[in-house]
């Protein structure tokens, strides 16, 4: 693995790095406020990482969502907004990056991946029915489960330990899926909800020969699959990077060929789409486009605009034509993988291996002295911004919330912290700044005792639940 890092080749003697495909043109000042004041910032936020202001936050690693750089060309596009309410020509324009890139044949705009989770869910599950999936995501399990079904995890079981080196950590274990679907009856599935890469795993990806054999076995049992596609594109770099047979395959072609084994995607464009604000649906099944086409209007806005102005729209058509490009997958990637190596060099317990969109620090090891339902992950995140005013995200036992039968904590093996890196955003010095704080948080383990839970929202806990240290 190691050798194929651009970035070490690089720094060996003889050897070229890369660096990224694109120059600063224009940049927005950062400011690190004082320790004193992170104290106070994080007491007022409930020690959630959610409820801190951006303002007080120096490298702000909470997500990759929504806070991508956008390019000069994407900026002209803005500037050619038809916000025509009927029939805007950015819509066409956005209708065909999607079927040139992503090759379905119907589009429907929305606000967000959200909204388009909401409409496919509805769109397609029956109360009572099972929606099996390589590993949840919180906001596409709860539309799942708004829409009556109930999410089954069917991905291999190497995605849930850290340590595993699997190359393709996002495949669904088809003799796992075959056996529900004998056990539940073809007729009980509502779809099959794949998403590449896998982000609660840590970003890993699905390999193209799982999903093809996953494609025969749906085949065979009438069963659809739908692609969160989106970090789509990053699940294309993996496949070129590691699969037999796809080394000179351009990105753009592998993405293709993997969604032509689909039926459809949801897509947040706030993610490999390199847009602030987006999303849409794709499908290929006329009456799946028909119901969910039907459905926008109610929900987001008009089939033409799905919540989203004319200039987003021809912002997001012009970033899916940058996003599939090979040389900026690589620095993409390369980039998370840069700020992963500093980490295993340190012995920082970190997911490997490393995935497309961010950093997962293992806080069930770092924090082996704290039980779970003392919040490792989310202390950990809370102590990085205390250290030094990076913004973290937690994604263990509070992004899991409760089981909606028993009412208890869902207790998930994976208990991490993700420091997501924005794309083209922050220079590799801003890495190396992280990785030192993340060492000195290490270093102090011993110290930290752990969090209570003293508010809890009813849905996605995570995003405003607030806490309390332990002492
Ligand atoms: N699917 C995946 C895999 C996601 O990561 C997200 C959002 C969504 C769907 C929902 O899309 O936010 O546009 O409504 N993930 C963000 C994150 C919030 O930080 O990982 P959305």
């Amino acid at each position: 693995m190691k050798d194929h890092n651009p970035q070490t080749m690089g720094q060996q003697f003889g050897r070229r790095s890369w660096a990224e495909p694109w120059k600063i043109k224009m940049v927005e000042p950062l400011r690190m406020i004082s320790r004193e004041e992170r104290d106070e910032a994080l007491q007022e936020a409930g020690y959630n990482t959610f409820l801190l202001r951006s303002e007080d936050v120096y490298i702000d690693l909470l997500t990759d969502s929504g806070t991508s750089a956008m390019s000069d060309r994407q900026w002209a596009g803005i500037m050619l907004g038809d916000e025509a309410y009927a029939g805007s020509r950015n819509f066409y324009h956005l209708e065909e990056a999607v079927q040139n890139y992503y090759g379905y044949r119907y589009l429907v705009p929305t606000h967000q991946g959200r909204g388009a989770e909401h409409l496919i869910s509805q769109a397609l599950i029956k109360q009572g029915q099972l929606v099996p999936g390589n590993m949840y995501f919180t906001t596409t399990r709860l539309h799942q489960e708004l829409a009556g079904g109930t999410f089954v995890d069917v991905i291999i079981a190497e995605a849930h330990d850290p340590n595993s080196q699997h190359p393709f950590k996002g495949n669904v274990d088809l003799a796992k899926l075959e056996a529900l679907i004998k056990r539940e009856g073809a007729e009980n599935i509502a779809y099959i909800s794949l998403a590449g890469t896998v982000n609660m795993a840590g970003g890993q990806p699905v390999g193209m020969a799982n999903l093809r054999a996953l494609r025969e076995l749906c085949d065979r049992y009438s069963i659809r699959i739908y692609l969160d596609a989106t970090r789509m594109v990053e699940n294309a770099f993996f496949i070129q990077e590691r699969e037999k047979g796809y080394a000179n395959t351009p990105i753009a072609e592998i993405l293709k060929e993997f969604c032509s084994y689909t039926d459809g995607a949801w897509m947040s464009a706030k993610k490999d789409n390199l847009v602030n604000i987006g999303g849409w649906l794709a499908v290929n099944h006329e009456d799946v486009f028909a119901k969910t086409r039907n459905m926008v209007v109610i929900y987001e806005g008009l089939h033409t605009y799905g919540g989203m102005a004319g200039r987003d729209m021809e912002a997001l058509a012009i970033g899916i034509s940058e996003s599939v490009k090979d040389d900026h997958a690589k620095a993409r990637v390369g980039q998370v993988r840069y700020l992963g190596e500093l980490l295993s060099d340190w012995g920082i317990p970190i997911v490997q291996p490393v995935g497309g969109h961010a950093i997962f620090l293992d806080a069930r090891q770092i924090y082996a002295h704290i039980p779970q339902d003392r919040f490792p992950a989310q202390t950990l995140a809370a102590e990085l911004y205390l250290d030094s005013g990076i913004r973290s995200m937690e994604r263990g036992i509070v992004s899991a919330g409760r089981d909606p039968k028993t009412g208890d904590h869902r207790y998930p093996a994976l208990e991490l912290v993700r420091l997501t890196i924005p794309r083209r955003v922050y220079t590799q010095a801003h890495m190396d700044v992280v990785a030192e704080a993340v060492k000195a948080i290490y270093d102090n383990r011993e110290e930290v005792k752990g969090l209570s839970m003293v508010y809890e929202p009813e849905y996605l806990r995570f995003f405003q639940a607030r806490f309390e240290p332990l002492s």
